[in-house]
C-alpha cells in the first residue's frame, strides 16, 4: 500500500487546501486507523482515513454518469457544464477529473468520467475499437442504400481524410435505429446521418463498451465497481 502525507490525500481529492488540512487535523476531524492525528504532516494509507466519520474518495475515480440535454462536456465552455453535477470537491482533485470522450449538448445517456489519463487514453484510442452504440431518432426515413452504406462503411465526411469504418445497425422502426459505432470522430452520429441526406433529431447513447447504463436516472452518477473496470478494459 502506498503512504501518503495527509494534507497532500485530503487536497488531492480536493476535500480542502493543505493548509486547512492542519486545522482539520487539529480539530479531530481527521482520524487515521480511528484515532486522531496531531500533525496532517503524516504519512497514511488513504484506506485508513476517515474525515468527519466517512471514508474518503478512492485516489482514482471512474464514474459513470447518466448525461441529460443541456449540459456540456467541458472544463470552460459557455453554458451549464457536466461537472456542477458532480460533488464540487470533485472538481478540485489533482490530477483532475475529465470526461472520457464527449457527447454533444443535447445528447443524452452514458458518460464516463475519470482522472486516470492512461485509461482514459485506452478508451478513446481509435486502435482499440471500444464500441459505443446509440438510439438515433431521425427526421426521415432511413433508405435502404443509407443502411448498407451504414454497414458497409466507406462514407467520406466532409473535410476528413479517411472513409468511415463499418458500423453496426439496427433498424428498430423507419425513423428510430441503434447505431454501434468503434470510432469517435467529432459529431459523429449527426455529420454521418447528415451526409446521407437524412438529420438527427434526438440521440441517446445507453451503452459505452461492455458498460450499460441501466436505470441510472439522468443527472445521477455512480463509480464503477472493480469489476466493471475490468470488464471496460478487457472488452
Ligand atoms: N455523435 C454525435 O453526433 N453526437 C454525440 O453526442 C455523440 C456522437
Amino acid at each position: 500500500m502506498a503512504l501518503i502525507r495527509l494534507d497532500k490525500l485530503l487536497s488531492n481529492l480536493g476535500y480542502c487546501t493543505r493548509s486547512e488540512a492542519r486545522d482539520l487535523a487539529r480539530q479531530g476531524r481527521v482520524l487515521v486507523d480511528g484515532q486522531t492525528v496531531s500533525s496532517a504532516a503524516l504519512k497514511v494509507d488513504p484506506a485508513a482515513v476517515t474525515l468527519d466519520g466517512e471514508t474518503l474518495d478512492p485516489e482514482g475515480l471512474l464514474l459513470m454518469l447518466h448525461k441529460p440535454p443541456g449540459y456540456t462536456c467541458s472544463h470552460k465552455d459557455a453554458g451549464v457544464l457536466i461537472y456542477t453535477l458532480l460533488p464540487e470537491r470533485y472538481l478540485r482533485r489533482n490530477p483532475v477529473l475529465s470526461t472520457i470522450g464527449r457527447l454533444d449538448r443535447d445528447t443524452t445517456g452514458l458518460l464516463l468520467l475519470t482522472d486516470d489519463g492512461a485509461l482514459l487514453h485506452r478508451l478513446t484510442s481509435p486502435r482499440y475499437k471500444v464500441e459505443k452504440v446509440y438510439e438515433v431518432w431521425l427526421e426521415r426515413d432511413l433508405e435502404d442504400d443509407a443502411a448498407k452504406t451504414l454497414t458497409r462503411g466507406g462514407l467520406m465526411l466532409p473535410e476528413e481524410p479517411h472513409p468511415l469504418l463499418p458500423a453496426d445497425l439496427e433498424v428498430v422502426e423507419p425513423r428510430f435505429v441503434r447505431l454501434t459505432l468503434v470510432e469517435g470522430r467529432y459529431h459523429q452520429v449527426k455529420r454521418t446521418f447528415e451526409a446521407l441526406g437524412n438529420r438527427v433529431l434526438r440521440l441517446h447513447r445507453p451503452r459505452f463498451g461492455a458498460l450499460e447504463l441501466g436505470d441510472l436516472p439522468p443527472g445521477s452518477f455512480r463509480p464503477l465497481t472493480e469489476a466493471e473496470r475490468l470488464a471496460l478494459v478487457s472488452g
